[in-house]
């Protein structure tokens, strides 16, 4: 990848032009099928796949919705287009984002804005740090998921609309946030430009550093956290992670983390989580993006953190 300290091109626009959108799972899916009925796009997919995409929205209705698709090493290949995209959404797990952005880099303009959808807090510093252009991060709530294949499935089930905020860690680059949230919000992703996204990030960190491991674990959908047999646990994870916020200087929510944690974990009682998800379909989860950070900043600021330690090495071996 390119180092941030050559000299860039103009950023270019995004209220035009095409985006292209990397990983067709869930959430790259969603975003392709919201994005491709009123602008133009590209995904990129690994795997063979037809379009349109079938797309269940939360009312139950299926959709299908032309998308046009390639392969990643076949656009990266592709040297006779002179088309380059205005965005490129990193829509893969937090894991396959750098290797995935490093092998589409040469046939990017070095100066192309990412917005980069991960979960937890590794691709945003990362990538933020190397790339040349601007790095836009989202914190989504949309909430979307792959089901097993079947003759009746579609390939991605919208389960819940949200709120997606939009900024990168400097804010550098509001102008450019806010002209990506329109896009998003009129294709029908309801999202906004914020100034301080690290603050919405960790705080669906903290979120995911509760639910996504011990539903894992465990394997229980996110209402189990509620009964007496997790509250300990639960209640000792987020007196750990409210005193590394604290320290890392992370603004508490309006009701507190207690509050917030629980409101999630009853919001979405049946949901099962992706971590879960993706343990039970026997794929890498994204523990390091999610755990890794509160475990970092807990030995920077030398606190004692031993259900996150727990969970972490539980989450590793
Ligand atoms: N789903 C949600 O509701 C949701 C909500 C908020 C945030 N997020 C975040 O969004 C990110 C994506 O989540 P997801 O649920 O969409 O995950 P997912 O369903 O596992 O999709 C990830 C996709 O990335 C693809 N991929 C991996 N490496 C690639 C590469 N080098 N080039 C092109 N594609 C590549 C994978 O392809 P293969 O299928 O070939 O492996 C897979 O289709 C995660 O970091 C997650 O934390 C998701």
């Amino acid at each position: 990848m390119r180092s941030r300290s050559r000299a860039t091109r103009a950023v270019p626009p995004t209220d035009d032009g095409s985006w292209l959108i990397v990983g067709a799972g869930a959430l790259g899916q969603l975003f392709a099928a919201s994005l491709a009925r009123r602008f133009p796009i590209v995904l990129l997919g690994r795997q063979a796949a037809e379009s349109p995409i079938h797309l269940r929205r939360p009312d139950g209705e299926t959709l299908r919705i032309a998308v046009p698709r390639q392969r990643p090493a076949a656009w990266a290949a592709d040297r006779t287009s002179t088309a380059v995209p205005t965005l490129v959404v990193l829509a893969t797990k937090s894991h396959d984002a750098m290797a995935a952005l490093d092998a589409l880099a040469p046939r990017l303009a070095p100066a192309t804005p990412l917005l980069l959808v991960q979960n937890g807090f590794r691709t945003q510093p990362a990538i933020s740090e190397r790339w040349a252009g601007p790095v836009l991060c989202a914190s989504t709530t949309e909430a979307a998921y792959r089901p097993p294949p079947g003759p009746q499935s579609p390939d991605v089930v919208h389960a819940a609309t949200g709120t997606t905020w939009i900024g990168d860690l400097a804010d550098h680059h509001f102008a450019l946030a806010t002209s990506v949230a329109r896009r998003l919000d009129q294709a029908g992703i309801a999202a906004t430009p914020c100034r301080d996204i690290r603050r919405h990030l960790w705080h669906k960190l903290a979120v995911n550093a509760v639910i996504n491991p011990l539903t894992a674990c465990h394997r229980v959908p996110n209402g189990a956290l509620a009964r007496p047999a997790f509250r300990p646990r639960v209640t000792a994870l987020v007196a750990e992670i409210e005193r590394i916020m604290h320290a890392e200087g992370v603004a508490p929510p309006p009701q507190g983390w207690q509050a917030l944690i629980d409101g999630v974990i009853q919001a979405t009682a049946s949901n099962h989580s992706s971590m879960l998800q993706d343990v039970l379909a026997n794929r890498p989860t994204e523990h390091d993006a999610i755990l890794g950070p509160l475990v970092e900043a807990s030995l920077r600021h030398r606190l004692d953190a031993p259900e996150l330690q727990a969970l972490w090495r539980a989450a590793s071996a």
